[in-house]
């Protein structure tokens, strides 16, 4: 037996249309807030991620599925959507667009992590990307889409949490507060963390070592380091989130696990999942576009993880409605009432009826059985007397009231 690879998970008939409900109500939220959707493709020149993403960051040194494909090209399947969106505008000269440009995205991505509840291999994004404005009001509308996102599928269990990391001016600043900080403290700390001291140390506070999780909760916090127009951002972004009634809170500590964020960070997080509580991350990154080689335009975005959505609604008890049933099932009982039977469900979908009809050679009664078991709305029983008059009783299967029709002509269902 071959199974399905470790982190990575199958969707079954029986349960698709709990996904389907979720990247519907991504869908809508993105025509409600006139956002069009892209598509990238599933693997990308490493490159592209090494240098996007960051290369201190966990998931490009160590979680990123990367091969070299038989033509020697090192790549990377995704691990994230935002480096893809970001290739994808430069690439088709969207910049010459009229601005902002709002773009979704649905698609699974790629992460080499330890499994665990809400934590997998293969998992699934919806995200956002407002490319080409630096003012507030586009931090607030992604917030909000991402709020009403939640909203919309009943999920009330969850926080908002907001933080500013400021630009590259009032990072190096903060940098240079970090290292001052971190110097003494250095021999307690892991490899990793020795190692970002000097590329990279805002990236320390995203360790998830105990001991060095200890020692960041002391850190200087770079709230107190923004520089006055960062500050000035940050003060209008949450009027805005106030203004539009989204309630949230200040989180100093958040600073994401990505390179690419500049200024606004946030997260949707659940006490109701477990460790991996965050169903919802994202932030503005005014240099990316830029460092990945186009002409320098702000931007800003969040993603979901479909899993998380999944997993939090069950845990939370809300209830998803069902996928439709068939609109009719149609018995035959002999090979010419069968072959009627056939031919009928044909029509009733050539004019838009979910119709089924028997494809495994059972007796009426088994076909009738079968029909209960998949919630077929209506019965038909095609017999010798319905084939001589053209006639056949449909029953009603939530009441059992039958109604004698035409052959072809059924109730509006
Ligand atoms: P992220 O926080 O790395 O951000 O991922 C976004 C969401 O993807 C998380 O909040 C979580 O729900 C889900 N997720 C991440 N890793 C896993 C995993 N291993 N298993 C299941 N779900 C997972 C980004 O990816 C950014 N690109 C978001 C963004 C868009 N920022 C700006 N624009």
């Amino acid at each position: 037996m071959i199974s399905v690879p470790k982190g990575t998970k199958d969707v079954l008939p029986q349960d698709s249309y709990k996904w389907q409900y979720v990247e519907n109500a991504a869908r809508g939220i993105a025509r409600e807030f006139n956002i069009k959707e892209i598509r990238t493709p599933v693997f990308e020149h490493t490159e592209l991620f090494a240098r996007g993403v960051g290369e201190t960051t966990d998931v490009v040194t160590k979680e990123m599925y990367t091969f070299e494909d038989k033509g020697g090209r090192s790549v990377t399947l995704k691990p994230e959507g935002t480096a893809g969106a970001v290739r994808l505008f430069i690439e088709n000269g969207l910049a010459n667009s009229p601005l902002p440009l709002k773009a979704f995205y649905i698609a699974p991505c790629y992460r080499y992590e330890r499994p665990q509840a809400g934590r997998l291999r293969e998992f699934h994004q919806f995200g956002i990307e407002v490319f080409g404005s630096a003012e507030p009001e586009a931090d607030a509308e992604v917030i909000s889409a991402a709020s009403l996102f939640l909203d919309r599928l009943g999920i009330k269990d969850v926080a908002l949490e907001i933080n500013s990391i400021g630009c590259g001016s009032c990072r190096a600043e903060y940098n240079k507060a970090l290292k001052e900080y971190f110097a003494p403290r250095l021999g307690e700390m892991c490899p990793t963390c020795k190692e970002r001291f000097d590329k990279n140390p805002l990236r320390m506070l995203d360790c998830k070592e105990e001991a060095c999780k200890a020692i960041c909760a002391g850190a200087p916090k770079i709230l107190d380091h923004l520089c006055p127009d960062c500050r000035a951002h940050f003060e209008k972004v949450k009027s805005l989130l106030g203004a539009l009634g989204i309630k949230y809170t200040v989180n100093p500590d958040i600073v994401r696990g990505l390179d690419y964020y500049t200024r606004t960070v946030f997260e949707f997080v659940s006490t109701s999942i477990g460790a991996q509580g965050t169903v919802c991350g994202g932030g503005r990154y005014d240099n990316l576009i830029e460092e990945l080689g186009g002409a320098k335009t702000p931007a800003i975005g969040f993603a979901a993880g479909l899993e998380r959505l999944l997993l939090l609604m069950e845990n939370t008890g809300i209830e998803i409605p069902p996928a439709g049933t068939p609109d009719i099932y149609i018995a035959g009982m002999d090979e010419a009432s069968r072959l009627k039977a056939f031919r009928i469900a044909g029509e009733l979908r050539a004019q838009g009826i979910c119709a089924e009809c028997d494809k495994m050679a059972r007796s009426v009664k088994a076909q009738l059985k079968f029909a209960d078991k998949i919630g077929a709305k209506y019965v038909a029983v095609i017999g010798e007397n319905e084939l001589a008059n053209g006639e056949c009783a449909i029953k009603r299967m939530s009441t059992g009231e039958s109604e004698q029709v035409g052959s072809g002509i059924f109730p509006p269902i």
